[in-house]
């Protein structure tokens, strides 16, 4: 199979669109990472999905809608608060779980009474959810075990011959999933952090929320979070001070190094690359390393980072090997 990216214009959109439409699948841009789509209410598609990106059949997907209309469709139970969340913050990166309507085929939420919902804030993703005319389930367009993608090259790289079409928005503007947030349960709990935070989402409802302690094997969790992770081919170093990173510069070769950080480091050190650490770039920073076969990633976690739980959650993960 021929593999095309295709700027979205709106033929191409409406071709993404007949494409999704006769039963097939195609990748999209979010302002997340890049989505590999189909209809929700398309079993047979849904399952494609699963197959090109060998993904285990007991992780859901999340469903993407473009207006709020929509979500009568696929939800029931609705709590009031998942009006109040998504008038803050749709379009945008967050995803809220709440109860699956029957008439949603089970295989889009992997069986779960569940379904996670969001608003991607990208004028291509809403697009081609307005031309198919139903929602789209999606998870990000890599193979299982990559990095999420957030150029149409990242998508090719993964997906070359496997799908027919990616749609390109350019690169993705906030660059990790969304923040996913459990409305099934009291108190609510976040199962995975993101770019919208735990403080961001308190303060819209007024009360007190969760992080999930993943695999805990109590309660709910994200069933995608159990899974082994990307991890990049070089051993990631981490230090939080000048002092603990000349230590370890001094123990690696600076050939095959790249350090991201987003504190100027002196310049007697000269790594292959020095990148800053930030949630728009850190996945095409591993993507890169890979490429370039490079064998130490020094991070450099300085007190603001140190705040940010979506990008440290991203790094931790990628450090298990
Ligand atoms: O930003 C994003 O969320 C991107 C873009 C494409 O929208 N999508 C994405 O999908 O990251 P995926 O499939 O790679 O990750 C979905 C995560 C998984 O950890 C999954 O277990 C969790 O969301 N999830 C989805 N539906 C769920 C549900 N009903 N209950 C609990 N967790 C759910
Ligand atoms: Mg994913």
């Amino acid at each position: 199979m021929e593999t095309r990216i295709l700027v979205p214009t709106d033929e191409n959109i409406r071709l993404a669109a007949s494409t999704i439409q006769s039963s097939d699948i195609v990748a999209f841009p979010t302002e997340t990472v890049y989505g590999l789509g189909a209809s929700i209410f398309d079993e047979q598609a849904i399952q494609k999905i699963y197959t090109v990106k060998g993904r285990p059949s007991d992780n859901p997907l999340i469903s993407h809608i473009s207006s709020l209309s929509q979500v009568d469709l696929i939800a029931e139970k609705i709590p009031s608060v998942f009006y109040d969340l998504a008038n803050v913050f749709f379009p945008g990166p967050l995803t809220l779980v709440v109860s699956k309507k029957d008439s949603v085929p089970g295989i889009a939420s992997a069986n779960l009474s569940t379904i996670g919902i969001r608003m991607p804030n990208h004028p291509v993703a809403l697009r081609l959810i307005d031309a198919v005319g139903s929602p789209l389930v999606a998870p990000s367009a890599n193979v299982s075990g990559k990095p999420s993608p957030t150029t149409a090259e990242h998508v090719l790289t993964d997906l070359e011959g496997k799908i027919s079409i990616i749609l390109d928005g350019g690169p993705c503007s906030v660059g990790i999933e969304s923040t996913v947030l459990d409305l099934t349960v009291k108190p609510f709990v976040i199962l995975r952090p993101g770019h919208i935070t735990k403080r961001q989402l308190e303060e819209a409802i007024k009360e007190p929320i969760l992080f999930s302690t993943v695999n805990n094997g109590e309660g709910i969790k994200a069933p995608g979070m159990k899974y082994r992770h990307y991890a990049p081919e070089a051993s990631i170093y981490i230090v939080s001070s000048i002092m603990e990173f000349d230590q370890q510069m001094k123990t690696i070769s600076m050939n095959n190094t790249f350090v991201l950080t987003n504190i100027h480091i002196s310049p007697t050190y000269e790594p292959s690359q020095i990148l800053p650490l930030k949630e728009e770039t850190l996945f095409a920073a591993f993507r890169r390393a890979d490429k370039e076969h490079i064998q130490n990633i020094v991070i450099f976690l300085d007190e603001d980072t140190k705040q940010n739980m979506g990008l440290l959650n991203r790094i931790e993960k990628a450090r298990q090997k």
